[in-house]
Formats: C-alpha cells, structure tokens, sequence
C-alpha cells in the first residue's frame, strides 16, 4: 500500500502554476465575503462565484462535474460537514458557513476553504468551533518541513481538538494536489501512524474538519453529496493548499484577511 503510493515532487515551473491557482483560489474567498449575508441563497453565492472565476479569473472551477457534483463550490452550512451543494437554502443571521473552493488554471489545482459567520455573531460555541478548526490547521502548517513527518499534521490538530474537546472527522482527509485534484498522499487529520518523511516539491492540502459533537457522520442518500455529522451538531473547517520547502512551508492559499505568514523558514 504504502509503497504504492505515488507523490510527485513539483518542478519550479510547476510550483509557479501552483502559487497562480493557489491565489485565485483564494481571490474568490476574498471576493465573496460581502455577499454571505442573511437573505442570500447558497445558489446565488455560487453563481456569483462561478461567474468570478469563469470570467475574471479566466479559470475553471474543479468541482463543476467532479464525479458529477452538479455546482460550481461547496457551501456546508451549520450541522453540513462538506460537499454541501448550494441551491435554494437561504441564509440566516449567526449561520456558520463553509465556502469551499478549487479552481484549475493552467492545469493546476489550488483547493482553499474558509468559515463565515452570517451578520458577523453566533454561539459562543459555534465561534469556539471555528476556532479550533483553524488554529488545529495552523499548528499543523507549522509542522511542515522537508524531513519532517506527515503524521505529525495529525498528532497537532488532535492536540487542539482534545483542549477544546471537540471531535475530528475521519472519513475525509487532505490529499495531495497538482495537476491532480486528489493525489497522494491522504492527509489524515487525527492522531495516526502513517509515517511518511516529507520531501521539497510536495504539494498538498490541511483541511480539518472538527464536529462540536460526535465524529461520526452520514452522506445524503437522495444526493449522495452532502455529509452532515450523525448527530446534528454543528461542523467547522478550514482548508489550505501547502508547498513543502526545504526549510519549511509556503501557504499557496494564503489570504489577506489572515494573521499568518505566508511563507515559514525553520
Ligand atoms: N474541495 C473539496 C476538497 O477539499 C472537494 C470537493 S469535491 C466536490 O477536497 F465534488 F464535492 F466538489
Ligand atoms: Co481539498
Ligand atoms: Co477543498
């Protein structure tokens, strides 16, 4: 198994495509942020976006026909996991909503979600969900390095979710990324022993997502697309598209709206 998998080390010229895809990525997150208000409908965030990277960003978004995922992003909302497909769902204030986004251009796949909180106030709760996420992903970017471990990503996103005593999914992972949607290798967000040394060149996606209750989670059987958690609970996550360097990690989906560096030499 192990010895099968097959991760590519990018070239310089590959890593320019992915610092380019990287930051249209996230370019739409940025661009959508005024629009997710109450009132507004998931599909028409999603039209809004499509139409930004089809015609500003002259890209393509990855998800539009990915194993026949029928829009453009996906939109997971309060007690949502992933993969919600936005349609007629409108939103309402102290609504926590994940946006997230892969485009390809040139070839190259960036792949970058964000949380947005309608009208800017929700639970105490909900806000600490949010934050858990996040910072279980930025102390995972920061054990990032040519020769570092890939389990270490897991062992430092478990430590933030046990303070916080939230629960982290396990049915979906990061993944390697390229000129590939999903490559190798998956990116497990837990506590786990997949010991894999990591080498310059690789690219590939953290995107936790941690369950205010149980870990567990179902998939729509009428869609076969939306993943809620099992018990109703909300759901938060994060994700970053990451370059491994020599002496440590470039966020390829870095946005103006974070306090975090863009680029970390160890
Ligand atoms: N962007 C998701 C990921 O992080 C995948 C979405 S696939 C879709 O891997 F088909 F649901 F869009
Ligand atoms: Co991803
Ligand atoms: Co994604």
């Amino acid at each position: 198994m192990r010895n099968k998998m097959q991760i590519s080390l990018k070239s310089p010229s590959e890593i320019e495509k992915m610092r380019v895809a990287g930051r249209l990525a996230a370019e739409v997150l940025e661009f959508i942020e005024p629009y997710v208000v109450a009132g507004v409908t998931t599909g028409e965030l999603d039209d809004r976006m499509n139409d930004y990277i089809v015609n500003v960003e002259q890209a393509i978004s990855a998800d539009l026909g990915y194993e026949g995922y029928p829009k453009a992003t996906c939109i997971s909302v309060n007690e949502e996991v992933c993969h919600g497909i936005p349609g007629p769902k409108i939103l309402r204030n102290g609504d926590i909503v994940n946006i997230d986004i892969t485009v390809i251009k040139d070839k190259y796949y960036g792949d970058t979600s964000k949380m947005y909180v309608v009208g800017g106030k929700t639970s105490l709760r909900n806000e600490q969900l949010i934050r858990c996420a996040q910072e279980g992903m930025y102390e995972a970017i920061k054990t990032v390095r040519a020769g570092s471990n890939l389990a270490d990503i897991g062992a430092a996103i478990q430590k933030v979710a046990d303070r916080y005593h939230f629960s982290i999914v396990r049915d979906y992972c990061g993944h390697g990324i390229g000129s590939g949607f999903h490559e190798d290798p998956q990116v497990l967000h837990y506590k786990n022993n997949f010991d894999l040394l990591l080498e310059p060149g690789m690219c590939f996606t953290i995107e936790p997502m941690i369950n205010a209750g149980t870990y567990k989670c179902k998939v729509n059987r009428k869609n076969g697309w939306v993943v809620t958690t099992a018990d109703h609970q909300p759901s938060a996550q994060w994700e970053h598209t990451l370059l491994v360097t020599a002496d440590g990690v470039e966020v390829l989906t870095l946005r103006k709206d974070e306090d975090f560096p863009r680029i970390i030499h160890h």
